[in-house]
């Protein structure tokens, strides 16, 4: 059994190595694509940042590999044959005009934990693997977490067939498209056996880390999300010619769903829901014709999943009868359904007695967003740190996060990987003696 050499002094996150790597990243953005960064699943400027940061852990030394999902994994070699591995990382993708941050927080702290060991040479018995998963964001295709899904073996070729985007490009079609065949996606998933724990580290996303003055949040439960996407037919008429009684009007029925929505996430049997309509399309889309179609893409977010698929439910019904009641077509689709995930109670007390020993205050909080650690948590016990966001704002081009923060979190990463590798350590030894 090999006694790792553990080093008594922290390692030290260094602000402006993070800083290049998030500029670095954040100059892969869609050309005209508006304020922020636009990097969309299954694109070839998603595949661009994975190239970098396949390139930088290569140069650290590190075996690299893209699975057939088009995760980018590279590992570190642990001291110990045939120990299980270690896992850290987070997504690349970003939804349309978002921030640098989102995703790219938790791989550019993955990335520095790296060189922090490499320079360190740190020695750890369990491979360390570093991970930058793809496809995390549902935005181009309503599913939000492909990539680690396909890991987790929750998803078939036949689901990458159903999802489509705006544009009606298939899930399957984006993702041949970048170099990887959807009928080989079982090659990518992940057994038990050869992982013992996986942390991401991610922006808070929300604002109780900032508004508390907390530093490091420890996360004991996600979010599950439920997406709906309801379609309501009228008929599309002349603006001037049609009197407002003889109208079929989407558009109105639309409106009144919206407000319902908001509504029914707003009553007190579902307090916690966040129940959002983040996108809706009117057909012709003209100002002199009467909307004749008009889609609502919902999502319907809860720590509860009783609540969360209750709320939805409720929302189908309740639009279903205000259709009805207006004289327009009703129907509705499920586009995902996450369930809400409780991470492993030993992972958080692992990282909060990590945050004890370096001196961070930390708290436990839930992650209103969903992340790969769902997902992930599946097959390997999964553990998150969160770092603040400033005014708690995401998926917007402002959204930030100083530096300064990020490297408290990534120390906070780096000493729990490596406790963690201590903790299996002493595990391993005692079942070799049993
Ligand atoms: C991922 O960012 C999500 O939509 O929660
Ligand atoms: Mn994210
Ligand atoms: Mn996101």
């Amino acid at each position: 059994m090999s006694t790792p050499t553990i080093d008594a002094a922290p390692l030290s996150a260094d602000p402006q190595r993070l800083q290049t790597l998030l500029d670095g990243f954040a100059e892969l953005s869609e050309p005209g694509a508006g304020p922020g960064v636009t990097r969309l699943a299954y694109t070839p400027l998603e595949r661009r940042a994975h190239e970098v940061f396949a390139r930088e852990m290569r140069a650290l030394g590190l075996t690299v590999w893209t699975d057939a999902a088009g995760n980018t994994i590279a590992e570190r070699a642990g001291d110990t044959a045939g120990l299980p591995a270690l896992g850290t990382g987070s997504h690349l993708d970003s939804v349309p005009n978002a921030g640098g941050f989102d995703g790219i927080a938790g791989v550019v702290a993955a990335m520095e934990t790296a060189r922090m060991y490499a320079e360190r040479d740190t020695r750890h018995a369990h491979p360390i693997r570093f991970v930058a998963f793809a496809a995390e964001e549902g935005a181009r295709f309503g599913q939000a977490c492909t990539g680690s899904r396909i890991i987790a073996g929750l998803t078939e070729p036949e689901d990458l067939d159903a999802k489509r985007d705006a544009h009606g490009t298939t899930l399957a079609e984006a993702m041949r498209s970048v170099g990887f065949p959807p009928e080989q996606v079982a090659e990518a998933r992940w057994r038990p056996e050869d992982w013992a724990a996986f942390l991401e580290l991610h922006i808070e996303q929300g604002g109780v880390l900032e508004s508390t003055g907390i530093p490091v949040g420890v996360v004991d439960l996600i979010s599950g999300s439920t997406r709906l996407l309801l379609d309501i037919t009228g008929r599309a008429s002349h603006t001037g010619g049609t009197p407002m009684h003889l109208r079929a009007d989407a558009m109105t029925a639309a409106a009144e769903i919206v407000l319902l929505i908001e509504s029914i996430a707003n009553d007190t049997r579902h307090r916690g829901t966040r129940a959002t309509v983040g996108r809706m399309e009117a057909l012709p889309g003209s100002i002199t014709t009467i909307a004749g179609r008009v889609q609502l893409y919902v999502d319907v977010r809860d720590v509860d999943s009783d609540r969360q698929r209750f709320a939805a439910a409720e929302i189908v019904e309740r639009a279903q009868a205000a259709c009805t009641h207006r004289g327009v077509k009703f129907a509705a689709r499920t586009l995902a359904d996450a369930s809400p995930v409780i991470l492993p109670g030993w992972l958080r007390d692992t990282i909060a007695r990590t945050c004890a020993g370096l001196g961070v205050d930390y708290r436990v909080l839930p992650s209103g967003a969903s992340h790969d650690s769902q997902m992930v948590n599946h097959v390997v016990p999964t553990g998150m740190i969160f770092v603040p966001s400033r005014d708690g704002i995401s998926h917007s081009p402002v959204e930030w996060t100083s530096t300064d923060e990020l490297a408290v979190g990534t120390e906070v990463l780096a000493a729990s990987l490596l406790a963690l590798d201590r903790q299996f350590d002493r595990r391993d030894e005692k079942e070799d003696r049993a």
